[in-house]
């Protein structure tokens, strides 16, 4: 297989061995469906965080961050604009966007460790404005509303491995994601799980189709595919 572009860290662990493009039936519950999983690997990553500043695994790479700020950039998403990161694990992405002058920021994330680790590393480069709380996203009683921008990257993957009852459970976080976000409020989502088709299937009711962002591409047998997909919607009513 021949990849192309840039790294695609972390897609593999989330699939798993054997779980790599499946259609929605397929997909097996898995650990990392569960919060005692990220519960576990946020609380080692702080630890070598304190230790010796490691932020720990980005998600998709760096390259999955640039592409959503690059894609808020041309959508003249206004820096004021309320923003938030849905399960932000080290807050990595909430750090680039504090950087690139985003001023309204939230990540939530069910993990207490991921909270901790999120604040610290917001601390250590002096972010002191951005929110992070401790929120289950599928359970959040009505507290996250009136976003502009939601994004998600590899929370969807994760929830989709929920060992629950996992159509439900991404009925859920469909609901929830309606939820939070304003009326023509943006969503963009990075997942290596899913592909655009079903993405599209998945997020049709309530929300529009916007853009499909470019990521890496191999080659294999002949065939091209993506790796990882990343898609905008809007959400209408
Ligand atoms: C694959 S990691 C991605 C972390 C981060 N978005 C990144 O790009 O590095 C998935 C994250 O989703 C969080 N998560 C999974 N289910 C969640 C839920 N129901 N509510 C909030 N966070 C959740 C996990 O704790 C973990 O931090």
């Amino acid at each position: 297989m021949e990849e192309t572009t840039e790294n695609t860290h972390g897609c593999g662990d989330i699939s798993g061995p054997g779980e790599d493009r499946c259609s929605d039936n397929d997909f097996g519950p898995s650990k990392l469906g569960t919060r005692q999983y990220w519960e576990d690997a946020y609380q080692k990553e702080l630890e070598t965080f304190k230790d010796i500043g490691d932020v720990g695994e980005i998600w998709f790479g760096e390259g999955s961050m640039s592409r959503i700020l690059r894609w808020m950039e041309r959508a003249n998403i206004p820096e004021n604009t309320a923003i938030l990161d849905i399960g932000t694990g080290n807050g990595a992405l909430l750090v680039e966007l504090a950087k690139s002058g985003y001023s309204n920021l939230m990540g939530i994330d069910y993990s207490p460790a991921s909270v901790e680790l999120a604040k610290n590393v917001l601390q250590a480069e002096d972010l002191t404005d951005v929110t992070v709380k401790e929120v289950d996203f599928l359970n959040s009683q009505g507290e996250l509303k009136g976003f502009d921008v939601c994004i998600d990257k590899g929370t969807f993957d994760a929830v989709s491995l929920n060992p629950d009852n996992t159509n439900q459970v991404k009925q859920l976080y469909v609901e929830a994601l309606k939820d939070a976000l304003k009326d023509q409020g943006h969503f963009a989502i990075t997942s290596c799980n899913w592909t655009k088709e079903q993405l599209l299937d998945r997020f049709s009711d309530g929300f529009e189709f916007v853009q499909e962002l470019p990521t890496p591409s191999f080659q294999f047998g002949g065939k091209k595919g993506n790796s990882v997909t990343a898609l905008i919607f809007k959400r209408v009513h």
